[in-house]
């Protein structure tokens, strides 16, 4: 027997319309100095207005930084800091997609500490977090990472990806409202969404799931599978919107909890190496990384099945699970993502380095309910590049 330690949401809105309580939280902090950190697209389009404008007309000092990018190399981090150390805010708003997020934890919680944010790599830096950082408040604007109720902050670094993770990088409060997310486009939700379902069904299969886990991937597998195509096809559509937020939510909620696995383990080298969105990473992987370990969670994936709108009833468990990796081969199709990392213009010769890199991801690897080993990684990619889903020998 054993337990599970649980950390749930921070203080979270979510719905929509939950946009409101952002100045009466912020007012509880009565902050002088607000840095809300963002992507320049959605200052662009004025999408950050939604958030900087109330703040502006409640009496605020705002300042907008843009320099945020997909996937954010460690530099950009390192910037980010030494500007929110450099200009006494005492308060951080992240508004945006998962780098905004992430970016926001680091300039938070380094702010109140000293030395790079190498430093506090995961693999490689030597300090550790020590304290609470400066006030926090999350507002994704896609419906995908999970960023706003997790602990954790990724890095790009040369050809792969670390982490800055503690309990304080978690948000003070988080604010998830689906009609910001109303403008992203087709190709972003589609890749936001699966990176999601990814999450839940990761968290679903991981070694550290419970039952309190496992009741917030089910339902947040429900609800990306009845909307994700929905919302791919028409932005504006309300319900998809409003179901995506919430699964979205209630997967960052049971991953972060439970741990992600062998997709998230084998996409990151995929985002180091050959710079594919982190969404696309996993999308393009995920069936191939379930049909491999299939038969190490056959019960499991019965029920993902179920949860994905099919019916394990009539079916043996391992019908079911082959059912699975079906049902979601066929979820990224749908959506429009490439099924095979040939779709992506991965050459084969790159199956190698990509496997050297997946293997340093041991941290997630662990997770995996078939232990996988080197051999494995690079039998996976290669039945991603052939698009032909396979099984230990
Ligand atoms: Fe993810």
């Amino acid at each position: 027997m054993s337990f599970s330690k649980l950390v749930f949401a921070p203080l979270s809105y979510t719905g929509w319309g939950a946009l409101e309580q952002l100045l009466p939280e912020v007012g509880k902090y009565a902050p002088k100095k607000i840095l809300v950190v963002t992507d320049p697209m959605l200052a662009k389009i004025g999408l950050t207005d939604r958030v900087t404008g109330p703040l502006k007309t409640g009496g605020y000092e705002v300042t907008v930084y843009t320099e945020v990018v997909p996937e954010p190399p460690l530099e950009t981090g390192e910037n980010l800091v030494t500007f929110t150390r450099n200009n006494g805010f005492d308060m951080v708003i992240g508004v945006g997609g998962g780098s905004a997020l992430d970016l926001a934890k680091l300039a938070a919680v380094l702010a109140t500490h000293e030395g790079k944010v190498a430093d506090y790599l995961n693999l490689t830096g030597s300090r550790s977090v020590e304290k609470k950082g400066l006030p926090l408040v999350l507002i994704p604007t896609t419906s995908g990472t999970g960023s706003e109720v997790t602990n954790i902050a990724v890095l790009s670094l040369e050809t792969t990806k670390d982490v800055v993770t503690h309990d304080f990088l978690l948000t003070d409060v988080a604010i998830v409202d689906p009609e910001l997310t109303v403008s992203v486009p087709p190709k972003v939700t589609a890749a936001t969404g699966i990176d999601a379902l990814t999450h839940a069904v990761e968290a679903y299969i991981s070694v550290n799931a419970n039952p309190a886990t496992d009741a917030l991937a089910l339902q947040a597998i429900r609800l990306i599978a009845r909307s994700l195509r929905k919302a791919v096809e028409n932005g504006e559509d309300k319900q998809a919107r409003t179901d995506m937020s919430h699964g979205s939510f209630l997967a960052g909620l049971s991953f972060f909890n439970a741990g992600v696995a062998g997709v998230h383990a084998l996409a990151y080298p995929l985002g180091g190496q050959f710079h594919i969105a982190h969404g696309d990473s996993n999308a393009v992987l995920l069936p191939y990384v379930m049909s491999y370990i299939r038969r190490s969670c056959e019960t499991r994936m019965a029920d993902i099945l179920d949860a994905l709108g099919g019916n394990s009833s009539f079916l043996s468990d391992a019908e079911a699970s082959y059912k699975c990796v079906d049902e979601l081969k066929r979820i990224v199709q749908d959506v429009g993502i490439p099924s095979t990392l040939a779709g992506f213009k991965i050459p084969e010769t790159a199956l190698d380095s990509l496997t050297a890199d997946g293997v340093k991801q041991k941290r997630i690897l662990a997770r995996s309910p078939l232990p996988l080993l080197e051999a494995d990684i690079r039998k996976i990619y290669q039945s991603a590049f052939d698009g032909v889903p396979t099984e230990p020998d």
